[in-house]
């Protein structure tokens, strides 16, 4: 079989994760990428449910398909992912442009499914199997290696705060064994890599018999050609001292703590079951900075949560400016369906965009004055490709700042200096000063 696949991926890295290793199950049976849809037999999108417009994104998305494809051959359409597992049989009905749909836990099983389908016979597979697709996957090797790898170590969530959908769409909290994350590490560093970046929908709650993401961060490092290890995202409540210690002595460990607190309220993070106190965030907070200073932040907030009063917001205002996050993600809250804030009464949508935009002042704020402060000064930043153009560099800062800067082709995959000269909110700017052996051009 001699067939080309393309796959659209919305959502969080996880699923980005789960597009590359589909790419090298469906090789198997024939199946080449292409980047180019209008070249494909095969359409398959990973679908994200966090939102509510993340799933009219895939409906809007297959209306796309449709007219693309109206005057040629109907490619087999795919939906996986969160929505998939969610709507399920669902989407079969709502939509028939769409052949098969697979759930994050049973992509493993996608090879069968193509196999098997007939058309007219539409098929779901949206069982929850972490375990047997983990092994499957350690089985075929990732071949998705980049200066900079996303490797998925825990799944799923037991954790079922008031808002998300992910414990229903991801499952139960699954670890991978320690040993099948450190081989498919070493195979990535073997075709190049040099940042690992572990994943899970609550990376830190990561227990393998009593093996812990510190763990794996030590293991990791020991690896030569390891130059950063970054791990995403973790919930507070599993910022244990063991990881907080590892950022003591580590090296390698990037200084950027991605740790969402959602609100600034004691009686909002109740109101979300999200099973910690902002004391005990601050706790966190302190630790680390205790422990290493140039530790940063970042976080996600949820605005305008229901039962979320003007002095709730003015509290995750205050904690904004506390912590002087560097970076974040804020949305109103979307209800969602299946979870316990489903019907709770919504906050007016003018009070809810009037906060959204006030918390996004402050934060963008702090994150223009960061990059600021970087004008003039020399940072290490780790190359991961050309710009598009072609005419630069581009890489990341230790905090995961976009660098743009000009430099040597061959720096791909090393660490230089790069003089900051400009920045915006989201942007650095600068020219390579040496890389950290040799003088570039
Ligand atoms: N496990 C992480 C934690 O506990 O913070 C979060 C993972 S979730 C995939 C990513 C982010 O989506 C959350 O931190 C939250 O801010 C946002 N989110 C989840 N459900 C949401 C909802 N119903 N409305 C708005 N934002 C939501
Ligand atoms: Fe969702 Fe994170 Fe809460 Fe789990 S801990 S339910 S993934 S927000
Ligand atoms: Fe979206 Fe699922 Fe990730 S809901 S954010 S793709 S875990």
């Amino acid at each position: 079989m001699n067939q080309k696949i393309f796959i659209k991926t919305f959502g969080c890295q996880m699923n980005e994760y789960d597009s590359n290793r589909i790419y090298d199950i469906v090789k198997k049976i024939g199946y080449e990428k292409t980047d180019n849809y209008e070249d494909a037999n095969c359409y398959l999108l990973n679908t994200c449910h966090i939102r509510d417009k993340a799933k009219e994104k895939v409906y809007h998305e297959i209306g796309r398909v449709k007219k693309i494809f109206r005057a040629k051959k109907k490619p087999l359409v795919i939906v996986a992912g969160c929505v998939a597992q969610a709507e399920n049989q669902e989407m079969l009905k709502r939509e028939p442009y769409i052949d098969l749909v697979i759930g994050p836990q049973a992509y493993h099983k996608i090879n069968d499914t193509i196999l098997n389908y007939v058309e007219k016979q539409k098929f779901e597979e949206t069982e929850f199997d972490a375990v047997s697709k983990f092994e499957y996957l350690s089985k075929i090797k990732n071949n998705s290696s980049k200066v900079s790898s996303f490797l998925t170590i825990q799944e799923g969530c037991d954790k079922f705060c008031h808002f998300c959908v992910v414990p229903y769409t991801r499952g139960p909290e699954y670890s991978r064994p320690f040993k099948q994350i450190i081989d498919e590490a070493k195979s990535l560093i073997e075709q190049g890599a040099k940042e690992i970046i572990l994943l899970g929908q609550n990376v830190n709650a990561y227990n393998d018999n009593g093996l812990r993401l510190s763990n794996l961060i030590l293991e990791i490092e020991k690896i030569n050609e390891v130059k950063r290890i970054r791990y995403t995202t973790s919930h507070p409540k599993d910022m244990t001292d063991d990881l907080i210690e590892v950022y003591k002595h580590s090296k390698k460990l990037m200084p950027l703590v991605h740790l969402p607190v959602q609100s600034g309220s004691n009686k909002v993070l109740e109101l979300m079951n999200r099973k910690h106190t902002i004391q005990e965030y601050l706790n966190t907070y302190e630790k680390l900075k205790e422990i290493n200073p140039v530790v940063e932040f970042s976080s996600d907030f949820i605005i305008a949560y229901p039962g979320e009063e003007e002095q709730d917001f003015n509290e995750t205002f205050e904690l904004i400016k506390k912590i002087k996050f560097i970076n974040s993600y804020s949305f109103i809250f979307s209800p969602r369906p299946g979870t316990v804030a489903e019907n709770l009464e919504l906050i007016d949508k003018e009070i809810s965009l009037d906060r959204l935009e006030k918390i996004q002042q402050k934060l963008f704020e702090h994150q223009i004055q960061k990059n600021k402060s970087l004008e003039n000064n020399t940072i290490e930043v780790l190359v991961e490709n050309q710009t598009e153009d072609k005419t630069k560099l581009f890489g990341r800062s230790e905090y995961m700042t976009s660098v743009i800067f000009s430099g040597n082709e061959e720096s791909i995959g090393q660490i230089v200096k790069v003089k900051i000269n400009k920045s915006n909110q989201n942007t650095l700017f600068g020219e390579a000063v040496t890389n950290l052996n040799q003088k570039v051009a």
